[in-house]
């Protein structure tokens, strides 16, 4: 029903991911292709434009109030989409994720505390722990037979040394969708060690098998008494440059806190664009989501497929949630930060591993929200810059 495959020419829009920066340029190729950033090349969900042109319709763009269908397009899309229920006094606003995680670290730590975080992981999680004058503590993920994992020994150790976890589930850059094993393990040890999860969920509708995805909303025992969940419809449906994104934290001492460090940054309601938007979105894009998802799993699907026949020495890891593929490329001597390299030659703007810390020395990421000719192209270009023969 929907288009995914069709080019849309995003330059002139101020796209950051088409804006052309140095780290894209290339003395071989005219033309790098972007593949880093994580947002999408497709139009929004049709129901999201419609929503904002007839808001953009009106020519007042004044200040607008956080309202009830705004709120409540989210909780119902927990509760038809995951099976959650989340209750309408748990919500803080926030505009986006990764400002809500620096409200998290001031208001749920003091300076010079330990914050946990499991590398190589989104790369904001450090900055926002660092510039806000508290030290991270790394659990770097574990990797055995071609799949990352959670070192509990290491996860326990960090969080003896910090008051808040910030956990990324699912995992970017890695595409891992947590088990509830995994995730109960994870708040065992927050709870032995006295600590907060900041679970950031932003990609948390973004898995690819039915009922994958463990919000951690939904697990049992003590955890949401020590926990602060981030979702958004940023990712899901392409509309991060609309700044929405839903805080929620079940434990009313946390949530007080979280609330009065975010009141202290000055940050109000939704932006008048924003409200309509997202309301559009959880009420009407499900088909469109269901559709986005099919089309970046058949991306996943033929780039691991031309890598395995074209291009042997890069390891594809296997895509659980997230539309970005974590590539190893130190099968073709590739070390350290392969960002210009695979930019010079091979013509593809990825996210160089190194960017996420210890662990991504040698990979890259790969962005898959994209028009399958895009994925195809990019494994001809890796096929003549790296395979066999090359
Ligand atoms: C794990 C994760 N958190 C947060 C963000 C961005 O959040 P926001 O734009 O809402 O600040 C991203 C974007 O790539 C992400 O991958």
């Amino acid at each position: 029903m929907y288009d995914f495959d069709s080019p849309i020419d995003r330059r002139g829009t101020d796209s950051v991911k088409w804006m052309a920066g140095d780290s894209c340029r290339s003395s071989v190729w005219p033309d790098v292709i972007p593949m880093w950033v994580a947002d999408m090349d497709f139009a929004s969900p049709p129901a999201v434009a419609l929503a904002v042109r007839r808001r953009a319709e009106h020519p007042v763009y004044g200040y607008s109030m956080k309202t009830e269908a705004f709120c409540r397009s989210y909780i119902d899309w927990m509760a038809s989409r995951h099976g959650v229920g989340v209750e309408r006094g748990w919500l803080s606003f926030s505009p986006g994720i990764v400002p809500a995680i620096a409200t998290a670290v001031r208001a749920l730590t003091s300076p010079g505390d330990g914050v946990a975080i499991m590398p190589p992981v989104y790369h904001p999680f450090r900055n926002m722990v660092e510039k806000n004058g508290r030290t991270v503590v790394e659990a770097p993920l574990s990797r055995s037979g071609g799949r990352y994992g959670i070192d509990l020994g290491a996860l326990d150790a960090a969080c003896a040394r910090s008051r808040l976890l910030v956990l990324c589930s699912p995992h970017n850059p890695v595409g891992r969708a947590w088990t509830r094993d995994e995730l109960e393990a994870v708040f065992d040890i927050a709870e032995r060690r006295d600590v907060i999860v900041f679970s950031d969920e932003i990609h948390g509708d973004l898995v690819y098998e039915a009922g994958r995805m463990v919000p951690s909303l939904a697990l049992g025992g003590g955890a949401r008494k020590r926990l602060v969940a981030a979702w958004a419809p940023s990712k899901t449906f392409n509309i991060a440059g609309l700044q929405a994104s839903f805080i929620v934290t079940p434990d009313p001492a946390i949530r007080a806190r979280f609330d009065a460090a975010s009141e202290a940054t000055g940050i109000g309601s939704p932006n008048c664009m924003a409200q309509d938007a997202v309301i559009a979105a959880y009420n009407e894009g499900g088909p469109w989501l269901d559709e986005a998802l099919l089309h970046m799993r058949g991306n996943y699907d033929a780039l691991a497929a031309g890598l395995a026949a074209r291009v042997p020495g890069v390891e594809a890891y296997p895509l659980e949630g997230t539309y970005l593929a974590w590539l190893d490329f130190r099968g073709v001597g590739l070390e350290g930060d392969v960002g210009p390299e695979i930019v010079e030659r091979a013509g593809l703007w990825l996210d160089a591993g190194v960017r996420f810390g210890p662990g991504g020395a040698g990979f890259a990421r790969m962005n898959l929200g994209c028009p399958r000719r895009t994925v195809e192209t990019a494994v001809d270009r890796l096929a003549a810059a790296f395979g066999p023969g090359a």
